[in-house]
């Protein structure tokens, strides 16, 4: 008996379930109560099927508003994940992985984002295999790393080369995004039943197989669902299929979710719509207008309906938090030339009105403009998750933007696996060698991981800021928190390397500031009170045996005689983060 079932005291009911009792034949008043027994027992039935799901899934990785942030709950306490994702081909071999566990694990990730394959899980239609997978999961247990799945199904940047060769040699039954000119090519395509079928189908068995091995254990936190979907290098399929949903209406549950949510719809699209007139039905080109722009939202809409299906189909087997990656758009490229109908800004409310299932919409940031981007990923609706970024120092920068400035659940640079992402060495400090760049991850992420529980509960509060200084352009960031101003320079004005500085409030006048880079932070404060900020003291702080501990008092020159506060590249590597106390005077 099931422990709910003890605990709503129903042992006895489901016992008299198994006896006869409903072939009786007695009379009227008797059939009655009988009638109500069975009513009560159903009903106590469905709260112990509720209770039972509800124990299984008490701890599952879920989001939750809490104060100013929407956190990732893991086990019951929130999470941050700080990741890295391997190369596309490294989950393929338990035996490949072997070694590169311990290395991640030592670089101080806590997440490893991992693709899955259909091709690898169900190389004959039907028959599953995930050996590879439960060679995987064990390996990150052994190594105490979580795992975020990607499931390469239908859609990889693109293409279909991921699904298996059965699905990929059946063009009669898996029908392909086709060309203007009739061509078809390497996609399948998301107008097609068979495709979006067969692709939940076998998302729904690898969901299943998660449940029976992690639906305890909570190893895997999120699955992505398909990756970098889109089309190139035309701005959407031509299939019979799509041509004939391009000129029918646009869905009237899109129409209702623009007209209900216009105040807080993407600028861009609200534009695009609003400048076609606003209408609330009329085909694609009568609702968006007729620029390659209206392409991208057609399949947008289309890629979010199919992987929709697909990740409800997965979630009624193991509700897990489900989410879908855009590759972004390059400067002045057109839908076609970048993945048209991908989940990017302009889009992200077309993915939100087609696929509820989706708890969240991600970016993979390889660009500039880190700050912009990952803003534009931000929302209420819409907690920041990185799944891909860039590594070295600029991802380290970018991570602590993310965490402090856009209370991000997680952040994840790509290639994690390769030789120049290096763990810090065992005493934690380390002189640079040939590859500045290589500890900057590691020891990026050892601070966060310090500073995990404050920066959590910092953005619950609302108590963390971050800088960011990207591109040779940027000069200067300014960054507001409580009563102060923190206005950040680069230390050498000729360098392009990038800044990021992360603010923590502690007190009224007192600040946890740590960064990557060479940079230096001056205070002001334009709040009622003394005008002019002083600083009162810096000290150095480093984490020993769960304990902050100081180091030196950080005066003279090496404060610009109590002017400002200066970051070092190297201070990441030494682990050591400043506790600022500013006071203020006429
Ligand atoms: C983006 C893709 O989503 C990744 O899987 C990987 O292929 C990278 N690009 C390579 O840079």
């Amino acid at each position: 008996m099931h422990p709910a079932l003890v605990r709503l005291g129903i042992g006895r009911q489901w016992r008299k379930f198994g006896a006869p009792f409903y072939l009786s034949r007695a009379a009227g008043a008797e059939k009655a109560l009988k009638k109500q027994t069975v009513i009560a027992i159903a009903l106590q039935l469905a709260l112990a099927v509720a209770a039972c799901a509800q124990t299984r899934d008490a701890g599952l990785p879920h989001l939750e508003r809490r104060g100013h942030a929407t956190q990732l709950i893991v086990d019951g306490k929130p999470f941050l994940i700080l990741g890295g994702e391997v190369h596309n081909s490294s989950s393929s071999s338990v035996d490949y992985m072997r070694p590169i566990w311990p290395r991640l694990a030592a670089m101080h990730l806590n997440t490893v984002v991992i693709p899955v394959a259909w091709e690898t899980i169900e190389p004959e239609e039907g028959r599953f295999d995930f050996q590879v997978l439960d060679g995987l999961l064990q390996a990150a247990r052994a190594n105490r790393l979580h795992l975020v799945l990607l499931w390469f199904g239908s859609w990889k940047n693109t293409y279909s080369s991921y699904a298996p060769a059965w699905v990929k040699q059946n063009e009669q039954r898996f029908p392909r995004v086709q060309m203007s000119d009739g061509r078809g090519t390497e996609r399948l395509s998301p107008f097609s039943k068979a495709v979006c079928t067969a692709d939940a189908t076998a998302f729904s068995r690898l969901m299943r197989h998660l449940h029976t091995i992690d639906g305890e254990q909570h190893t895997v936190l999120m699955v992505q669902v398909e990756n970098e979907v889109g089309v190139i290098p035309e701005s959407r399929d031509h299939s019979a299929a799509a041509n004939q949903a391009f000129a029918g209406q646009v869905p009237a549950a899109l129409t209702r979710y623009l007209s209900d949510r216009r105040s807080t719809l993407n600028p861009e699209l609200r534009s695009v719509w609003e400048s076609a007139g606003a209408k609330t039905s009329g085909t694609w080109q009568q609702v968006f207008g007729s620029a390659p722009i209206t392409d991208d939202l057609f399949m947008a809409w289309q890629y979010a309906s199919s992987i929709q299906t697909v990740a409800a189909a997965g979630k009624a087997e193991y509700p897990l938090l489900m989410y879908a990656n855009a590759a972004l758009v390059r400067p002045n490229y057109q839908p076609g030339q970048y993945n048209s109908g991908g989940p990017l800004p302009h889009s992200i409310d077309i993915w939100k009105a087609a696929a509820p299932s989706l708890d969240l919409l991600s970016p993979d940031i390889y660009f500039n403009e880190f700050a912009l981007w990952a803003s534009s990923y931000t929302r209420p609706d819409n907690p920041l998750f990185i799944p891909e970024a860039q590594s070295g120092a600029t991802g380290a920068a970018n991570a602590m933007y993310a965490f402090g400035e856009l209370s991000a659940i997680g952040f994840s640079p790509f290639g994690i696996d390769d030789e120049n992402n290096e763990p810090l060495d065992l005493v934690g400090i380390t002189v640079p060698g040939e590859r500045p760049d290589s500890k900057a991850i590691a020891s990026a992420y050892a601070e966060l991981a310090n500073l995990s529980p404050m920066l959590l509960d910092a953005q619950r509060a609302g108590n963390v800021r971050a800088g960011l200084i990207e591109g040779e352009a940027q000069r200067a960031a300014r960054v507001r928190i409580g009563d102060y101003t923190a206005n950040i320079v680069r230390s050498a004005a000729q360098s392009s390397a990038r800044i990021g500085v992360l603010f923590l409030q502690s007190g009224p006048d007192e600040f946890l500031v740590t960064g990557v880079g060479d940079a230096q932070v001056s205070f002001t404060s334009d709040t009622p009170g003394p005008p002019i900020v002083g600083i009162e003291s810096i000290d150095e702080e480093f984490f020993h045996d769960g304990h902050w501990t100081p180091g030196r008092r950080i005066n003279g020159d090496e404060s610009a005689h109590g002017q400002a506060l200066h970051i070092h590249a190297g201070d990441l590597l030494a682990g050591c983060i400043y506790r600022v106390r500013l006071y203020r005077y006429h």
